[in-house]
């Protein structure tokens, strides 16, 4: 704000200079230069600087330009933003244009795509060089070498230039320009941050800058630990290291010793150990500390010694941290006597005890709080008289705060644009004073225990509103229609409450809504016909409610769905035949009454990641087209009654994490060259959109606390309006939203976000597949579950089946295999739940150490020939099942168990036969039984 006045300030100078007091025009010569430098800014075509003309007389009137008011020599130079965007980039421009101007103090060249300043810049009086957003790797030279005889370095003359503030914010430094800076002794403010910088050695050479005020060399790759001779830098106010990698303790000498420091800037970092802030005690000037995102490494304790913050502090920003481990988390005791905070964070920072009211109560000029992630409980008291105009922002989610809201709570907050209660234990209504809310552009109440319906007020006069999330609490009612047409809307989740009704048909007159989640709610009636007018509707999930009838006609108009869950209705069963899945990455249809035939249109959906068809009637053969599908990592095709052998196409499926085919038809042996797939090895593919939410959220709040400094942090003015997050819910909802079901361990599991992308699995489990099991499976390193079971598989386990390093679930129940449990298999140590009941294994049971004492009789039984705990005990040398003593057995019982014996024989030699045979094929075994071999007969060659 302040920077904002003296750059109006400045302005106003130039009004005034330009109006009166100026009796002569500039010089001749510099109004040259600057014509001059005019041509090269449009060179070769540009059309920039339309007030500078030469026959105009005075330069000093000249957009830009700003000149001594007696001298009339030139002082500042504003050329920021000058080079035209179309014209050649990057762009190389003589420092000797600007030499005749020997009075300037000020030279602005931001933003102009510069990639080198040619030449010695040598301007005696030049204090400001501003030269962020360009392409520059080096540092312009500012010095005239006078001699240059010695070879020694350190005795070469520099004249010396005295420029205080260097400004080179968003360049592309090479390190050696670190070498270049630590020259300009006089520098008092110094900004490279963003500059892709990482030697982190070269950083003590700005030790030497003792002069410096203000340090910003954050977005870089620094790492390391921050040198310690940064104490030394006694004069500094503000010093920003953010979002490097710095590592290991904050020098506690920094905070000591730096009595001066207004900013503190040490967030994005990795570092740890742990930082009483009583070494603050003496900063008395403090205003920001921010110190967020440091990997919860770092421990900080304000309480035993307390700290008693600076009456300046305006703004504290902490979160993944531990904060006050050895008081319980106490919230800091330093609030209690401040009164003029402006932005607070302590976000998962494992804080305890009830919600701070009183910080609200303190603060009027509060405009952001943001405690989420903690263990804060009791309820929200805000007194009605409570004045809390400044407030923007305001989030407690996740924490377990409960009660009411009070029903004032929108005319208390009036200005709020930020609000997020979510996953709280909140009751009773949403107020419906939010209505009054009239800059709210986020709403988030999600999963809490919210009851009746959504207010009127709020539904149908929130038109700041972007966001609304309501999902996961009790609201009941119709959906209103109005709500659908809020003109900003652009995300709207009421899924998982009790709604009902049909959605109302009628007319929608320009929705701007992406995304649309009413999933898991008793929605009745056929879809309106509007749903297609919703122009660029990116997601829409309708699942779970009682939908029913064929689609509207102009569902087709959906032309940017990227996301579509109509599962589990009544919905369908056509889809219709304009359908247009190019761009479709999440489709869902289960439980969707689908018929025929694998759906051909689907073989144009290349981009699809997740296709869902789960309980659906389709038949015929799994087709082999399916190998187009490059992108899909999760095909889930339960429940249907797919015929046939299970097509190789699907080894071309390389990105494949989850693969459930379980019960079908599918017959054959299952491919081998499965293995091929990458079920979980390529990582977090998933989720292309990483984004470091910290970073934007800076951008977004850089203004509220930018300080009356040379220089620093009012860059970031302007370069994110207000509203990003709309773009930041877009971008983390795509992957969020998308949610598949799989079954692991016995249990339906959900899986959603970054689980989903962890998640890895096969389940082939309830079809005719024949054969052996392929040892190949063994290579699947990263494999989580493997479901074989209702088969017919034969042959053994397989040994290699010990590199499944990662399976924890492993069901190979129900099917005819032989020979023993590898004994190999107690080394999967992340196995939680193993079966191989109902086979024909044989000999003992893997020792129960590890995680194989853990398994119980139910995964072992129906093996006759099975022994050992949790079954009965080997010692009993033979290896006949239990049968029950009978000491008066008749023929009959005889001739039975000499039936029995043989044709347990006769299947053990068939079984044993198999088991040779398959030596002798596989490549691998035939080797390992040669080995073997040749063990047991040394003579053999
Ligand atoms: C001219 O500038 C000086 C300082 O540079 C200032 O003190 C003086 O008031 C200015 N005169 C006018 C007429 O603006
Ligand atoms: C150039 O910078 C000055 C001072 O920071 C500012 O007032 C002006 O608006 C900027 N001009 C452009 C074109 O960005
Ligand atoms: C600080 O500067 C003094 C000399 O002025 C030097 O002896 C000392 O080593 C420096 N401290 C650090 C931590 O570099
Ligand atoms: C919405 O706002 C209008 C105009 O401010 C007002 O007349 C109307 O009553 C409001 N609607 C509701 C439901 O509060
Ligand atoms: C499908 O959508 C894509 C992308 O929007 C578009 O390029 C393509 O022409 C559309 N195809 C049909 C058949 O409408």
């Amino acid at each position: 704000m302040k920077c904002l006045l003296s750059g109006m300030w400045s302005w106003v100078v130039l009004l005034v200079l330009m109006g009166s007091g100026r009796s002569m025009g500039c010089l001749e010569e510099e109004k040259n230069a600057l014509l001059k430098i005019k041509a090269a800014f449009n060179h070769p075509d540009g059309s920039s600087l339309p007030s500078w003309q030469g026959e105009d007389g005075d330069c000093c009137g000249w957009e830009g330009v700003e000149c001594d008011n007696t001298t009339m020599q030139v002082t500042r130079l504003y050329l920021n933003n000058t080079r035209e965007w179309g014209l050649p980039s990057p762009w190389v421009i003589d420092a000797s244009l600007f030499l005749p101007l020997e009075e300037l103090q000020v030279l602005n060249l931001r933003w102009n795509s510069l990639s080198e300043l040619n030449g010695v810049l040598y301007l005696k009086k030049l204090k400001r060089l501003y030269l962020s957003g360009n392409y520059l790797q080096r540092v312009p030279s500012l010095y005239k070498q006078t001699s240059v005889e010695t070879q020694n370095l350190s005795s070469i003359q520099l004249e010396g230039v005295n420029l205080e503030v260097l400004d080179l914010y968003d360049n592309y430094l090479v390190n050696d320009a670190l070498a270049d800076i630590t020259r300009i002794t006089s520098l008092k403010a110094l900004d490279i941050s963003g500059c892709e910088l990482n030697a982190s050695k070269l950083l003590e050479g700005l030790c030497g800058l003792r002069t410096l005020e203000e340090l910003d060399i954050g977005k870089n790759g620094f790492w390391g630990p921050l040198p310690s001779c940064f104490c030394n830098l006694t004069s500094l106010r503000t010093l920003n290291v953010k979002g490097n990698n710095f590592s290991g303790a904050i020098p506690s000498c920094l905070l000591h010793n730096l009595k001066s420091l207004e900013y503190i800037g040490f967030s994005g970092n990795a570092f740890e150990g742990s930082l009483s802030l009583a070494s603050l005690a003496n900063t008395s000037n403090l205003e920001v500390f921010d110190l967020m995102d440091n990997r919860n490494h770092l421990e900080i304790n304000t309480e035993g010694p307390t700290w008693f913050a600076s009456s300046q502090l305006k703004v504290f920003v902490l979160s993944n941290c531990v904060l006050n481990k050895d008081a319980n988390g106490v919230i800091p005791s330093f609030f209690k006597q401040r009164r003029d905070l402006r932005r607070v964070r302590l976000s998962h920072s494992g804080m305890r005890g009830n919600f701070p009211n009183w910080l609200l109560d303190n603060n009027v000029n509060l405009e952001h709080l943001q405690l989420q992630g903690n263990n804060l409980s009791g309820a929200l008291n805000l007194p009605s008289n409570l004045n809390l105009d400044s407030m923007r922002w305001f989030d407690v989610s996740a924490n377990i705060i409960e009660g009411e809201l009070p029903s004032w709570i929108g005319f208390i907050l009036p200005n709020l644009a930020y609000l997020n209660f979510s996953a709280n234990l909140l009751e009773g209504r949403i107020p419906s004073s939010m209505g009054n809310m009239k800059q709210l552009q986020t709403l988030d109440l999600s999963n809490n225990g919210f009851t009746g319906e959504i207010p009127k007020p709020l539904a149908e006069n929130s038109t700041s509103l972007g966001l609304l999330k309501l999902s996961g609490n009790n609201l009941q009612g119709q959906l209103p229609l109005r709500l659908f047409n809020l003109p900003g809307l652009t995300s709207l989740y009421l899924d998982n409450n009790h709604f009902t009704g049909g959605i109302s048909h009628g007319k929608l007159n320009g929705s701007s809504l992406r995304v649309l989640d009413v999933s898991n709610n008793f929605l009745s009636g056929t879809l309106p016909n509007w749903i297609g007018d919703i122009e660029y509707l990116k997601m829409l999930v309708l699942s779970s409610n009682l939908l029913e009838g064929p689609l509207p006609l102009n569902f087709c108009n959906l032309h940017h769905l990227v996301l579509l869950d109509l599962s589990s209705n009544n919905l369908g069963p056509n889809i219709p035949p304009c359908a247009n899945v190019t761009i479709m990455r999440f489709l869902h249809l289960a439980n969707y009454t689908l018929e025929g035939y694998f759906p051909k249109f689907l073989s144009r959906a290349s981009s699809i990641v997740t296709l869902d068809l789960r309980h659906n009637a389709l038949s015929g053969e799994v087709p082999s087209w399916i190998g187009l599908l490059q992108n899909l990592k999760v095909l889930l095709l339960q429940g249907n009654n797919f015929e046939s052998s299970i097509p190789s196409d699907l080894c071309l499926l390389k990105n494949m994490s989850i693969l459930d085919l379980s019960q079908n038809n599918l017959s054959g042996q299952i491919p081998s060259c499965l293995e091929d797939l990458s079920f979980g090895k390529d990582g977090a593919s998933m989720n292309a959109v990483e984004s470091s939410p910290w970073l934007l959220e800076d951008f977004a709040f850089a203004p509220t606390e930018t300080p009356p400094w040379l220089l620093a942090f009012y860059k970031y003015e302007g370069r994110f309006s207000f509203p990003y997050w709309d773009y930041l819910d877009y971008t983390r909802a795509k992957f969020e939203l998308e949610e598949v079901n799989f079954m692991t361990k016995r249990r339906l599991e959900s899986y959603k976000g970054s689980i989903l992308r962890l998640m890895s699995g096969m389940d082939l489990s309830q079809n005719n597949l024949t054969g052996f099991i392929p040892p190949e499976f063994g290579h699947l390193s990263e494999l989580r579950a493997l479901n074989l079971s209702h088969n017919h598989l034969t042959g053994p386990i397989p040994d290699m089946f010990s590199n499944l390093k990662n399976v924890e679930s492993l069901d190979l129940s129900y099917n005819s295999l032989i020979g023993p449990i590898p004994p190999q298999l107690m080394e999967l140590y992340a196995l939680s739940d193993f079966r191989v009941a109902h086979n024909n294994l044989s000999g003992r049971i893997p020792d129960g150490k590890f995680q194989f004492g853990t398994f119980d009789k139910a995964s072992y039984e129906g093996n006759p020939l099975l022994c050992g705990t949790p079954l009965t005990s080997c010692d009993n040398s033979s290896q006949v099942p239990e049968t029950p003593p009978s000491l008066n057995h008749t023929r009959e019982d005889d001739s039975w168990r000499e039936a029995f014996m043989w044709s347990f024989a006769g299947s053990y030699v068939v079984a044993f036969l198999g088991v040779v045979l398959f030596l002798c094929l596989h490549p691998y075994y035939r080797y390992m039984l040669s080995e073997l071999v040749r063990k047991l007969i040394p003579s053999f060659p």
